[in-house]
């Protein structure tokens, strides 16, 4: 039987990256239906402030599942960000940013078998955006956190340290400043740990994490931690391993869950069939784990990790200068390599 998906093919460089990979997850016999659905610039430009069609939600809703391309944050034009609408109207609270060391892609941090998650709660901290002008030269902004909110994204840490049967789980906090807020998560990250005794806990001060990060990011295996300090720490992360351009991600609710590419709709390829569909690509194994699709993944990530080692036939934007090919020859490798070991 097959999984109901929507797939939401978005702006920009969206519709190339998210043919590629359907092209290829369809080539590998992945057990899913794409339901296509709109989202982002047409939508605002068709007048739906909020850049998600109700028959978006609907989809959604209904099939609990979503593949999402970029969307373009509208400026001069329409209202919010059709992402954050969907991350609130969702409740998708735990953002999961896996990284780690991929094949053929060398940079300063190679060989030192980096294989980490981040784990960045979504929805609440400073991120609320509650903020004002207390007088007209002091402006105050609301960090919000909550018991329940901290303990739902360190229950998903430890949820997935469990399911990916990784060793630890450290909770990343500025308790020692934010007593309240801060302390929240690490007293929470205390509770919780008492709960699965084969996974070993652990605490980091934010600071000397991001530091900790570059001198010995080996050490690392499951990170927990709030909204503004998942996103510098997972930014930080992505870099160590070949950049944001390849990173994948997921929004996971207890009702929805949305995979997708890190990178943003980049307008300046866009339309000229030179993106990389890897970040897209890798979510999309993500989205195949999730659905327990486990044989599938693995070949589709086998065949990515033969085209990117083999390196002959790479996107502009990893070979070497001048030696870029399109995605669609991208694509067209990663198949070709589709139950090669
Ligand atoms: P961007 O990630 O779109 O582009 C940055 C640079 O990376 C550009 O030079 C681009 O060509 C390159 N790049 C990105 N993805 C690539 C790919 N798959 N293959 C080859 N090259 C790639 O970031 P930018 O320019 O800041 O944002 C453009 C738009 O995307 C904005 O409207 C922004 O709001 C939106 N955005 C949406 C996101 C989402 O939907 N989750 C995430 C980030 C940005
Ligand atoms: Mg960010």
């Amino acid at each position: 039987p097959k999984t109901k998906v929507t797939a939401l093919p978005g702006d920009g460089i969206g519709p190339e990256v998210m043919a590629a990979t359907i092209r290829i997850l369809d080539a590998a016999g992945a057990p899913i239906e794409w339901e296509y659905a709109e989202a982002g610039a047409e939508a605002f430009k068709k007048g739906v402030i909020t850049g998600v069609p109700r028959e978006t939600l609907d989809s959604i809703s209904t099939n609990k599942l979503a593949l999402k391309s970029p969307l373009e944050t509208p400026i001069g034009y329409g209202g919010k960000s059709a992402n954050v609408t969907m991350r609130k109207f969702f409740e998708l609270y735990a953002n999961i940013r896996p990284v780690r060391e991929l094949p053929g892609i060398t940079t300063p941090f190679s060989g030192r078998g980096i294989d980490m998650v981040i784990v960045r709660e979504n929805v609440e901290d400073v991120y609320a955006g509650i903020e004002h002008m207390q007088t007209t030269t002091v402006a105050q902004c609301l960090k919000l956190m909550t018991a329940p909110g901290c303990e739902r994204i360190i229950r998903a840490a430890y949820g997935l340290a469990q399911a990916e049967e990784r060793k630890g789980v450290t909770v990343a906090t500025k308790a020692n400043i934010m007593k309240l807020t801060e302390g929240m998560m690490k007293r929470m990250g205390e509770k919780v740990a008492a709960e699965f005794p084969d996974i070993k806990p652990g605490h980091i001060i934010i600071d000397n994490c991001a530091h900790q990060l570059v001198i010995k990011p080996e050490a690392f295996d499951v990170i927990v931690t709030s909204n503004m300090n998942g996103d510098i720490i997972s930014d930080l992360a992505a870099g160590l391993v070949g950049g944001l351009g390849i990173a994948p991600s997921s929004n996971l609710g207890d009702h929805a869950a949305m995979f997708e590419a890190v990178h943003g709709s980049a307008p300046d390829i866009a339309g000229k069939g030179l993106a990389n569909p890897t970040a897209l690509l890798s979510a999309s194994i993500m989205l195949l784990r999730h659905i327990a699709a486990f044989d599938v993944a693995e070949k589709v990530e086998q065949a990515l990790f033969i085209t990117l080692a083999e390196g002959k036939n790479l996107t502009g934007d990893l070979a070497p200068r001048g030696h870029g090919v399109g995605t669609a020859a991208f694509t067209d490798q990663v198949i070709a390599n589709l139950g090669r070991s």
